[in-house]
């Protein structure tokens, strides 16, 4: 099943607004100085791209995002001089060498058939001395709306266990994580764990994102039937953790990794 990431009005409410939460950890995490070119592989809808424009002060930043949707969706909502953004892949970025004092990826790198390729790219664009940082979900249980999405569906259909983030995705466990920057050559390689909160309004607030069919649950979802959807609806609706105020109150970690480009 191919990831799709096409609509960015559908994913703004089911992910972007949760990596803007933890992009203002992250931001000031990387440490990068004002005036710092950054580069944003990944950009998607510019949820990173907003959050270091309003918090590090940088002298430009530039997305890349291979989907042409995610693309105009980013250039309407940053509508900032100091943004523009490519189209391209993270494995053969569209810039020069060392074009970059920083280069960032949130929430991509586990999505990149390559990700070792990636990271030579994202090296090859950052100017030595520079930082490289990026972050993605800690889908082994930590980034809670989507582990209890596939806890449900697994239940319901086994199928759904192989295409569940946490069985797919290796490289978002601390140990391969951290390494991927070691191997790629970085020095001073630092991880952290970012955990946010996660309070959605109601059931509806956290149920109706999922419908939008963009990232691996949403796909697996618009490929149900209707009886199907229903059943697993229910079953999260029974399931959740429901405070008296009808809220919904989970928690999303994210696993952060920085490293620098010898000189
Ligand atoms: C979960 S979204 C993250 C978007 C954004 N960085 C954010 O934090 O909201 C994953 C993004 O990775 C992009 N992506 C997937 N494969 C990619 C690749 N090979 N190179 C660059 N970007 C890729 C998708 O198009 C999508 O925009």
């Amino acid at each position: 099943m191919a990831d799709l990431w096409s609509a960015g009005e559908s994913y703004e409410p089911y992910i972007g607004r949760w990596s803007r939460v933890v992009a203002r950890r992250f931001v000031p995490w990387v440490g990068a100085p004002t005036g710092s070119r950054w580069l944003d592989v990944g950009s998607g809808t510019g949820a990173l791209t907003r959050v270091i424009l309003d918090q590090a002060a940088p002298e430009a930043v530039v997305g890349v995002e291979p989907s042409d949707g995610f693309r105009r969706y980013a250039v309407d909502a940053v509508r900032d001089d100091r943004a523009s953004f490519r189209a391209g892949e993270a494995t053969a970025l569209p810039v020069g060498d060392a074009e970059f004092d920083v280069a960032v990826a949130g929430l991509v790198l586990n999505f990149v058939a390559d990700p070792s390729t990636a990271m030579a790219e994202l090296c090859r664009a950052t100017r030595p001395g520079g930082t490289l940082a990026a972050y993605v979900w800690d889908y082994s249980g930590g980034m809670q709306l989507i582990h209890r999405f596939w806890e449900v569906a697994a239940e319901q259909d086994p199928a759904a266990g192989q295409i569940d983030e946490a069985a797919r995705f290796d490289l978002c466990r601390p140990e391969p994580f951290r390494a991927l920057f070691e191997d790629a050559g970085l020095a001073d390689v630092v991880l952290e764990g970012i955990e946010v909160p996660t309070v959605f309004t109601d059931f509806d607030d956290y149920w109706t994102p999922f419908l939008g069919g963009q990232g691996p649950a949403p796909t697996y979802l618009a490929q149900r039937t209707e009886e199907q959807r229903t059943a697993i609806r229910e079953a999260l609706r029974e399931r959740l953790p429901t405070a008296a105020d009808g809220s919904i109150p989970l928690t999303a970690r994210a696993w952060a990794v920085r490293g620098t480009r010898p000189r």
